[in-house]
């Protein structure tokens, strides 16, 4: 066998296509089973969280620090870590929580006191775990197209449904970083509409690139298509900007607005751009 032939039986273009698309189908059967038994929180035993835990919170004090440690079976922002790392637990869980709570130190640094809070495309709360902790006062929103995601975050975290009124703070992590072109440019403008006098919207993208918009239709989501209320790839993919698009996004909301760029890291990759009346 050529050197050629040999290459593309291995990528899967030549004899052992259909093979693996057969293996590829028996997994996901047996991923979608193996999910109709798993309980609402993942059985993650106890000393793995609490150690986790601990290297977020030193010695498990601080700020934050009492917050609801459960995770949802179907968490993507779990799940895929998770599967990438060859079930590395440890490492995954301290990630996890470790973005979650940075995210928080830094919304709080941002905005200190606000009284309403929309945790934007929320997710089961990786971040919204921690808004109670952060903000004991305000009244902490979740939305979410994941209806499962949205009860997660009320039952659990004490969130609100979304009242779709005037917010202080409004945080999207990682959602920009997933829309379609004009979802994209929709959503933000219907955001910006609903801050309130003195509020900001917090939101994450990917660092910026010199192509205007970039949507490849791969995700979490794609490679998790077991997990509960999955969107599909034609709502949902991986979405890089360039800063001019981001500009003329924000240009056509109608008002005049202003950005600034932290220094910190989303999950030690993605921006956070701040966005105020300007
Ligand atoms: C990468 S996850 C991030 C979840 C959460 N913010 C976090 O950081 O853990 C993206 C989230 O955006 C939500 N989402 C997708 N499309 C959305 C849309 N059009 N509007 C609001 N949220 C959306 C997804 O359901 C998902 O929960």
């Amino acid at each position: 066998m050529s050197f050629k032939r040999w290459i593309q039986n291995k990528v899967g273009i030549g004899e052992n296509r259909e093979k693996l698309a057969l293996i590829e189908k028996r997994i996901a059967a047996l991923a979608t089973i193996q999910q109709w038994g798993l309980p609402e929180i993942l059985p993650i035993p106890e000393a793995l969280v609490h150690r986790a835990w601990a290297l977020v919170f030193e010695e498990n004090k601080g700020l934050g620090a009492s917050s609801p440690r459960g995770i949802h079976r179907s968490d993507p922002m779990f799940r895929y870590p998770f599967q990438v790392h060859g079930g590395d637990a440890k490492q995954v869980l301290q990630e996890y929580y470790q973005t979650g709570w940075d995210a928080a130190t830094v919304l709080k640094k941002t905005c200190p006191s606000p009284e309403k809070v929309l945790d934007f495309g929320g997710g089961y709360g990786r971040v919204g775990r921690f808004l109670a902790s952060i903000y004991p006062q305000a009244k902490r929103m979740i939305s979410d197209p994941k209806s499962s995601a949205v009860d997660y975050q009320i039952k659990h975290f004490g969130a609100l449904q979304d009242d779709e009124q005037a917010m202080d703070l409004i945080f999207a992590g990682s959602v920009f970083t997933h829309l379609p072109r004009s979802a994209f440019t929709s959503t933000l403008h219907a955001l910006l509409g609903r801050l309130s006098r003195h509020g900001v919207l917090v939101l994450t993208l990917h660092e910026f690139i010199s192509a205007e918009y970039i949507f490849h239709p791969y995700t979490e989501e794609s490679a998790l298509r077991e997990l509960e209320d999955v969107l599909s790839k034609e709502v949902y993919g991986s979405v890089y900007c360039s800063e001019s698009f981001w500009r003329e996004a924000l240009h056509t909301a109608g008002g005049l607005w202003k950005y600034t760029i932290l220094n910190e890291r989303f999950g030690g990759t993605q921006l956070y751009v701040v966005v105020s009346a300007g």
